[in-house]
């Protein structure tokens, strides 16, 4: 059905309201079925989940802690390893590879009467070899059946990515002296990834993950590190000695062990889930800083372009665009896309206008009198080459992900609390932002058929999280509807977090920090056209403490995956006396961060 403006008519389902309780919710004729969480087996006979009985060993072939990004990754019948594309254009939206973040460990709801005092440090090396098995990434073969969406332990596809699971370096700065450590001198390879927070697919079925908050791993006092650029690299992400105490059991996590560890990790990583044999790979040539993640536009026969965000206070957007041409089929070739391109940072100024800036050695600042002797240098202090370059300092770029109808590409921005009233842009409006807020890149050409390789661009507000009714003008949500009064109480949301796009080119927002304003986080969905655009209507809600991460459509838009990470997570809740169980509601039992699968009880597209 159209409507008056043209527009597709939908998003039809009955809206939930913002709430604040132990449960999750989905609009009526929905349901949500759990698919994982944490501690599920991944092989046949990997029995139960019993809290007390997990060791490191065990932890590693189960579904690992703080779900974060999903990808599904369609299986075809007739296609196997090395063949992640047939995999992918099959579109099957009823088998396939379930592959998840793990973003970080929560002991305290982990083990039961946890401490980090000394004198349990036997207790702690176990904790800590259990942590660092269950942070990473988990590959898990699904399966639509008769009642609903099932694992399946045993499949062969079912592997996990922990902190001790080979990687190689790839990219100009692989090699390089800043990466070289006394584990390993050539700087090409790692051990394992940590702070998998979003990601990304490509048409040629691998999936990207990011390094988001990398350094809460490493212990040390920048400071006692003798290179000056190291130190004030280190200290950039936060790298400091009251950290966790990781580098008292492992030393590469000490920096005064090892000050080159930190700069094997802040990178995004590409693995091919189709062929379990395959190290993953750390991309250097998208940069280094606290990934969100990065997601692509691959049009055939031209650059393949990734956008991609740096969550952290003040941080920029970048966009990175290859130098070969994505061929559609030539699988080995596709597979070095991600290897060598130009990475830009985004400026944003007054009145609309765009540029991005390249992040290339020896182009305007980004020179040996500036501490960049070659493209390595640049790419290692990606930050510090940005803000050189003049890029727009934003409100914690999290998701950035292109629009596949309208072409147009949206930035989430979470909050930045940091943000002092001079220091406020045409980007980043509002002072002290608790809300966050939502961009909208237009690179030139028509709707659908845009060019992102264009190192210019127009820009809008596409809205303004908080809501619209707050007294203080500075904290006034602004939504498509809203100015007309019609957005419903609980259409509103603050701190956009990741996104998705339906089949439809409508827009669904998960959240992080909504507790704060006083109801659960969840989705939002939205259209970016026409009379509803940016007008937001509520369909999912996290159990409190929980934040939303990760939505995902099958191919066929008839279920949309969803992560909720932490819950339960709220001051004094702890194993022995949690918040809340959710979901299972079992006193033997924590409250397990899950992955859930929704549909319509109807067997109709999620949303419409
Ligand atoms: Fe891990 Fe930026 O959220
Ligand atoms: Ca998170
Ligand atoms: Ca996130
Ligand atoms: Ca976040």
């Amino acid at each position: 059905r159209k409507s008056a403006s043209g527009a597709q008519d939908n998003l039809r389902f009955a809206e939930i309201p913002h709430r604040l309780d132990f449960t999750h919710h989905v609009p009526q004729g929905y349901v949500a079925e759990r698919v994982l969480s944490w501690g599920d087996p991944l092989d046949a006979f990997g029995g139960d989940f019993i809290p007390e009985k997990l060791n490191a060993r065990e932890q590693a072939r189960r579904f690992g802690y703080n779900n974060d990004f999903i990808a599904f990754m369609p299986l075809a019948e007739n296609a196997g390893p090395g063949e992640g594309d047939k995999h992918c254009l099959s579109r099957n939206s009823e088998r396939g590879l379930l592959c998840v973040n793990h973003e970080y460990t929560q002991p305290h709801l982990m083990f039961s009467g946890y401490s980090e005092d000394s004198a349990h440090r036997g207790t702690r090396d176990e904790h800590v070899a259990i942590e660092q098995q269950a942070c990473g990434h988990t590959v898990v073969e699904v399966e639509k059946t008769g009642h609903g969406w099932q694992p399946i332990p045993g499949s062969p596809y079912n592997r996990r990515l922990s902190l001790t699971t080979p990687m190689t370096i790839v990219g100009p700065a692989a090699g390089d002296r800043r990466l070289q450590t006394g584990g390993d001198p050539s700087g090409t390879q790692v051990s394992g990834t940590v702070g998998n927070c979003a990601g990304g697919k490509t048409p040629w079925g691998t999936v990207l993950i990011a390094e988001e908050g990398f350094g809460g791993a490493f212990q040390g006092d920048p400071d006692n590190v003798a290179d000056e650029t190291e130190a004030r690299n280190h200290h950039a992400f936060g790298i400091s000695p009251g950290n966790r105490n990781w580098g008292d059991y492992d030393q590469r996590f000490d920096i005064t062990v090892e000050p080159n560890e930190p700069n094997r990790f802040g990178w995004m990583v590409e693995y091919d889930p189709y062929y379990p044999q395959s190290a993953p790979r750390k991309l250097t040539a998208l940069g280094r800083f606290e990934h969100e993640g990065f997601t692509l536009v691959s049009k055939p026969e031209q650059p393949v372009v990734a956008y991609g965000g740096d969550d952290d206070e003040h941080q920029f957007v970048y966009r990175f665009v290859s130098h070969g041409i994505y061929r559609p089929g030539d699988n080995q070739h596709n597979r070095t896309l991600l290897h060598e391109g130009t990475l830009y940072a985004a400026q944003f100024s007054e009145g609309g206008s765009g540029r991005w800036l390249p992040l290339v050695h020896g182009q305007g600042p980004l020179t040996r009198e500036n501490g960049f002797h070659n493209q390595a240098d640049v790419l290692v202090d990606a930050r510090r080459a940005a803000k050189l370059l003049g890029a727009t300092p934003m409100d914690r770029p999290e998701d950035v992900e292109t629009n596949p109808v309208n072409d147009c590409t949206y930035v989430m921005l979470t909050k930045n609390k940091q943000r002092k009233p001079e220091d406020v842009n045409a980007a980043n409006p509002r002072a002290r932002n608790t809300a966050g807020h939502v961009l909208e890149i237009v690179p030139p050409g028509r709707s659908g058929a845009r060019d992102h390789v264009s190192d210019t661009f127009r820009w809008n507000t596409f809205l303004l999280g908080g809501n619209p009714n707050a007294e203080n003008p500075a904290e006034r949500g602004a939504y498509g509807q809203s100015q007309r009064g019609t957005i419903s109480p609980h259409g509103w949301f603050a701190n956009p977090d990741n996104v998705a796009f339906d089949q439809r080119g409508n827009m669904w927002i998960a959240t992080d920090g909504c507790e704060r304003f006083g109801f659960h986080d969840g989705l939002w969905a939205m259209a970016t056209e026409g009379e509803q655009r940016a007008a937001p209507k509520h369909f999912f809600g996290c159990p409190e403490g929980g934040e939303l991460c990760g939505p995902e459509f099958t191919p066929d838009g008839n279920t949309l995956f969803v992560s909720v990470q932490h819950p339960a997570d709220a001051d004094n809740s702890t194993f022995d006396s949690p918040l809340h169980r959710w979901p299972d509601n079992d006193p033997r039992l924590p409250p397990r961060p899950s992955v859930l699968a929704i549909r319509r009880t109807d067997g109709g597209t999620v949303g419409s």
